[in-house]
């Protein structure tokens, strides 16, 4: 795992979308697992100053996100392809018929979710994650549990993080329940990761992914294991470690 903590947010924000730019232009056919929430939102600001200046291009690239919610009404605007589309996708190159989520409308959610491993699988596995991680350690909506579960599933949202995102809702009633969320193991079968985090609400959850043992009650500490894993603090994030 190499870490860098950083001062500033446009700082991190742009470290993380020199390391996604740098994989697009070393492999502009990339598929790229990404995240939604607020961690990653100067990076995608980043990615579009960059596409527009023509440094890269989404073109050829394939996109795969971590999670959808389940329960909102098609094109809700805090839906995650929403969030997407609003944050990232409008603003590049990219073709749609590349942009990938789980898929939470299918009358059978886990043959579905089956499948979601079955294309990032038939695109030729992930290139780079982006994560996001939770105050209590998730990665994706892979919540504190008694064990990691690998492939894409169905998940119910822990208390923690449906307080966490009715942020972004007129009310926490409001705030789904539930969501589709790509796996432990569909995570880590990336090639390499990006972990962000800013704040001083995830100095634990980063003391623990990054010195803790590794349990599926702290989801994020799986990622000791893996040979190829970028953390982007900033100072409040790392306070911790
Ligand atoms: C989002 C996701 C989540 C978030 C995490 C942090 O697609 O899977 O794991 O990355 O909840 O959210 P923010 O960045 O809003 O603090």
């Amino acid at each position: 795992m190499v870490i860098h903590v950083y001062e500033t947010q446009e700082q991190l924000d742009r470290a993380g979308a020199v390391l996604i730019a740098g994989q697009l232009l070393q492999k502009p056919e990339s598929v790229l697992g990404l995240a939604t929430g607020s961690s990653p939102l100067g990076i995608y600001r980043e990615l579009e100053s960059m596409s527009s200046d023509g440094i890269i291009s989404f073109k050829l690239a394939s996109t795969f996100n971590l999670d959808e919610y389940i329960g909102l009404p098609e094109g809700h605007i805090e839906s995650y392809r929403s969030f997407m589309d609003r944050n990232l996708f409008s603003h590049v190159d990219i073709n749609m018929a590349n942009t990938h989520f789980p898929d939470i409308t299918a009358e059978d959610l886990d043959e579905a979710s089956r499948d979601y491993d079955k294309q990032i699988e038939e695109a030729g596995g992930i290139d780079l994650q982006l994560l996001g991680i939770g105050t209590n350690g998730h990665i994706g909506f892979n919540e504190p549990a008694d064990e990691f579960v690998d492939e894409t599933h169905r998940v119910k949202l822990a208390d923690e993080t449906i307080m966490a995102n009715s942020r972004f809702f007129d009310n926490i009633e409001d705030v789904p329940r539930e969501a589709v969320s790509m796996g432990i193991g569909s995570i880590t079968k990336a090639k390499r990761i990006i972990l962000i985090a800013s704040g001083d609400a995830k100095a634990d959850a980063i003391a623990a992914m990054v010195k803790g043992e590794v349990t599926p009650r702290l989801p994020a500490s799986i990622l000791q294991q893996h040979a190829n894993v970028v953390v982007l603090l900033d100072q409040t994030a790392a306070a911790k470690l």
